[in-house]
């Protein structure tokens, strides 16, 4: 690893403190040492059978090796930031789900808050937007704000098939077209290396849209490692190497078997033995604006990858617990009453930041009124992290189990740190639970209807099917 010093690397390793779900601090609403023990071998078999399945495309386990195999690309994307930062004012990703979320997330982790807001001289790249809904507002709200031609649209699908990215391709293409751009010039397609409608698009298009690959064994929801987070990343000037790197360096720290070796397994175990008792909520509470949208990835990851019908032995198991976004300390004055006063349903993970990248210091003033002079003196980020020590204290007091992600500060190379360790234990979980974490076919329903309802054709039977449904009963509407 070539990413800057040992000795800096080390300084901005992420760790994880689970003191406050253990007995010692929770009592009897803790976990004991005994029960950590307990699923010791099945942690094991977790880590085993993820180390064994590295790679494997058919398995949908690629994403393990995208820190390592992605020189050439990462060149070639740098290349193309490049050229997309000179030649366009906007960058629109148009995608959905896997193809959105990593994109957004590194986007608002790594960029300025108001970035599209800043003067060009301040901004490192385009101004950029990531489409991924097919609500018409939101379309006819990025048209008044963009000028289609002098933007370049990252279009993003493994399938080249999802209605909703591919409602937007036909929008933006046809508004293209009508202006007499050469559509190619203004897109980049990210998608699969052969198979997929995007690379026929490209074919009829005269095979000029550049393009990049969506690796084979990488799932939309474990792909921001690769092309689909890199390039956007790229042109936003965050230093993709960096994140990667990162993701390297987690991967290391997460290369021992045992719960206490491995920051991964230990977090997976923790999710394991609290999803047995029944805590079915699993909140992500960062305590930094900058990873509110860590939150909406983390909660695909985990709930499409572990919101399974059956295990691997086609047992019925309806596994998975409900993530759910929260954000510190704003949802102190929402959620935090219910985190610590209702159900013992919950496990919350905070994410904490060692040092955030502004300091605000806070004035002095207001001196005769205790209930705002004590802040004088004090900064913003001592505020903020007194509030997230104070609410992890409070809810352990209430017995309610919490733990942390520490990041010394964030930057790409913690940030890659953090997906992998999410990913990891999303993987650990998921093996623990004998179920398929690569899979997603309780989407499939829900996309077969759709296309019935809109009368694709082969969807003839499923929409029979759902005409046969019972009739709209009017004493259930009020
Ligand atoms: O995680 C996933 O696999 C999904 O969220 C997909 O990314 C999403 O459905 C988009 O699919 P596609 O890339 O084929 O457009």
């Amino acid at each position: 690893m070539s990413y800057k010093t040992r000795e800096w690397r080390n300084s901005m390793r992420v760790t994880v403190d689970y003191n406050n779900m253990m007995s010692k601090f929770l009592g009897e609403k803790g976990i004991k040492d005994f029960e950590l023990r307990a699923v010791k071998d099945e942690a094991e078999a977790a880590f085993n059978y993820v180390k064994a399945n590295r790679g494997r495309d058919e398995l949908f386990m690629g994403w393990t090796e995208l820190p390592y195999n992605q020189d050439e690309i990462v060149a070639d994307i740098l290349a193309t930031a490049k050229e997309v930062r000179k030649n366009f004012k906007y960058f629109v990703v148009l995608g959905i789900g896997g193809s959105a979320l990593g994109p957004i997330m590194a986007f608002n982790a790594l960029c300025h808050l108001h970035y599209n807001e800043l003067p060009q001289s301040k901004r490192k790249g385009p101004k950029f937007y990531v489409e991924d809904n097919v609500d018409p507002v939101r379309m006819a709200a990025l048209l008044d704000v963009i000028e289609p031609d002098k933007t370049c649209f990252n279009v993003i699908s493994k399938s080249g098939a999802t209605s909703e990215t591919m409602t937007q391709y036909l929008i933006i293409s046809d508004i293209l077209k009508k202006a007499g751009v050469d559509v190619a010039k203004n897109m980049i397609f990210t998608t699969d290396a052969a198979k997929g409608n995007l690379n026929k698009i490209d074919a009829s298009l005269g095979g000029k849209v550049k393009k990049y690959i969506l690796p084979d064994g990488v799932g939309g929801r474990f792909s921001e490692l690769c092309p689909v987070g890199l390039l956007p990343a790229a042109v936003l000037g965050i230093d993709i190497k960096g994140m990667l790197a990162g993701a390297a360096y987690m991967d290391a720290l997460c290369s021992k078997p045992q719960i206490s070796k491995n920051p991964a397994l230990a977090c997976a175990a923790l999710q394991y033995i609290t999803m047995k008792q029944g805590k079915n909520i699993n909140v992500l509470m960062p305590y930094s604006d900058n990873l509110k949208l860590m939150a909406d990835w983390y909660c695909q990851l985990w709930a499409e990858s572990l919101g399974k019908a059956v295990d691997y032995e086609g047992k019925v198991v309806n596994a998975g617990t409900t993530p759910v976004k929260s954000l510190g300390v704003t949802d102190q004055h929402s959620q935090v009453q219910l985190y610590t006063e209702g159900p013992y349903d919950k496990v919350i993970t905070f994410i904490s930041v060692g040092q955030y990248a502004t300091e605000m210091p806070i004035p002095h003033g207001c001196e005769d009124i205790p209930d705002v002079g004590f802040l004088g003196g004090h900064t913003m980020q001592e505020l903020i992290q007194a509030e997230n020590k104070a609410t992890a204290y409070a809810l352990m007091i209430a017995g309610r189990m919490n733990y942390t992600i520490n990041l010394p500060e964030v930057n790409a190379f913690t940030l890659g740190q953090l997906m992998f360790l999410l990913e990891l234990q999303t993987a650990y979980t998921g093996a623990m639970l004998n179920i398929n974490t690569f899979n997603q076919p309780g989407v499939e329903n829900g996309k077969k209807a759709t296309f019935a309802l809109l009368g694709k054709k082969g969807y003839e039977g499923q929409k029979a099917q759902m005409d046969a449904a019972p009739e709209i009963d009017d004493k259930y509407i009020v």
